[in-house]
Formats: structure tokens, sequence, C-alpha cells
């Protein structure tokens, strides 16, 4: 049985399963192999831009038995994947940009049922902006450590079609300001953190101001739903 880091775990454990899932970025294809071996899935599909990725994802599923059950396939994001073919999509591991990017360019994903579990490594505020403004409501978001250093959130989101506009600091910051837990303390500490030095650096060059102002407003939102210095 194949063991998952806290990081993959994390973002597996927010899969409904019981319906075919895609996991894009998959690299040694660790979740559909999860998926399948806790009987979470019957049917994943695999995916990755690179053939070495892919590769080592061959190599995990003749490891542990897997090949009737995770199909393979070669895809740039959701590329080469037919509209409606997955119902719940899994992009771990890449950044939050990339993600959104990946999201972007394939509408179809736009649909009642599409359920969305996302692991950006950096920019995850991209992930929320994208999620917010295309009729995806964040059902649920877990922050996980690893080692002493390293946290990563974990984005769970359905799609409703109803679009509301958002503050900006809800994209940086999402519904982790409100958990009580150490790793999303640390997590939107890490991100306020990031946000003031940027806003910093800028003030210091004086340039930019536009961008500046609104990483403030940014900041602003952090203090005013409970953020600590
Ligand atoms: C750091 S690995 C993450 C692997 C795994 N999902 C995880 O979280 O451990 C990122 C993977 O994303 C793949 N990747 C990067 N850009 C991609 C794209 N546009 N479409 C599909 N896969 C992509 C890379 O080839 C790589 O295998």
């Amino acid at each position: 049985m194949l063991f998952l880091s806290p990081r993959l775990a994390a973002a597996a454990g927010l899969l409904d399963g019981g319906k075919t899932v895609a996991d894009v970025g998959t690299d040694h294809a660790y979740i559909p192999a999860y998926l399948i071996q806790s009987g979470k899935c019957t049917h994943v599909i695999a995916s990755d831009i690179g053939g070495k990725p892919l590769e080592n994802a061959r190599q995990t599923l003749r490891k542990y038995g897997l090949e009737e059950q995770i199909e393979l396939r070669i895809s740039d994001g959701l590329r080469a994947y037919a509209p409606a073919e997955a119902e719940e999509i899994c992009i771990c591991g890449m950044g939050g940009t990339l993600i959104a990017e990946i999201l972007d360019a394939a509408p179809w994903i736009l649909r009642p049922g599409m359920h969305l579990v996302l692991q950006p490594m950096t920019h995850s505020e991209d992930v929320r902006a994208f999620l917010c403004g295309h009729g995806f409501v964040l059902r649920r978001e877990v922050c996980v450590a690893e080692g002493r250093r390293r946290v990563y959130c974990c984005i769970s989101a359905d799609w409703t079609g109803k679009t509301e506009p958002v503050p900006a600091g809800f994209s940086y910051f999402g519904t982790l300001l409100r958990q009580e837990d150490a790793a999303a303390k640390a997590f939107v500490k890490k991100q306020y953190l990031r946000v003031k030095k940027r806003a910093d650096a800028l003030s210091g060059a004086g340039i930019h101001p536009e961008e500046e102002a609104a990483l403030r407003e940014v900041i602003g939102y952090y203090f005013e739903n409970g953020g600590e210095v």
C-alpha cells in the first residue's frame, strides 16, 4: 500500500471519489494510486505534460499492479481531455499562476457537479481569484506542514455558476484567516509577510504606486479579519 506525504494526503483527502478523477501534472501518480488502493475510485486519469514524469507514473502503476484502473496520458493541462471526461480534477504541486492558466484554458470545467482540488506551491491568490471569478465557491481549505519550514494549502472548490466579486484580500487568504490550527496560522502569516515585503520594497524604491496601494489594501484586509503581526 502506497504511503502519501502529508501534502498529498491532505489533497487526496479532499477528493470525494466515486467518479472519474483527473490528476493533472501527476508525475509519479501517487494520488491516483492512493485513490484506487483506498477504494475511493475505480477509474482515474493521470496526465502530465512530460514523458519522463509519465514514465515515473508507469513505474508506480507497475509496482502496485494498477495498470487497468489508471489511464496514463500526455496532456498540457487539460488540453488532451474531452469535455466532461472527469467530474473531479486534482492539480497539485504546481505554481498557482500555472494552475489558474490551466483551468482558464478548459472552459468545459465550468459546469454543475465539477469539483476541483488544487494545491498551489506559490501564488495561491491567483487560484482563488480564478475560482471566485469563474463561478466556483470554496468548499474547504486545509493547510498542512511538512518539516519545520514548509506549509502548504489545499483548496477544494465546487462550481455553482454564481460569481460574486471578492476583495483582493480574500484571494490572498481565502477562508484560512478563520482557522485556528497551527498550519493555517503559519500559512497566512507567511502570505502576509510576503505581501508586506513586496509593498515595502515598492515604497522604498518609489515605483509602481498602484501595485503598492493594492498590496496595502490586502494588508488592511488581513488585520481587519484577525490577522496577527
Ligand atoms: C512538482 S511536480 C508535482 C507532482 C505531483 N502532482 C505532486 O504534487 O507531487 C509538477 C508536475 O507538473 C507537470 N506539469 C508542469 N506543467 C504542466 C502542464 N502545463 N500540464 C501538465 N503537467 C504539467 C510537470 O511535468 C511535473 O511532473
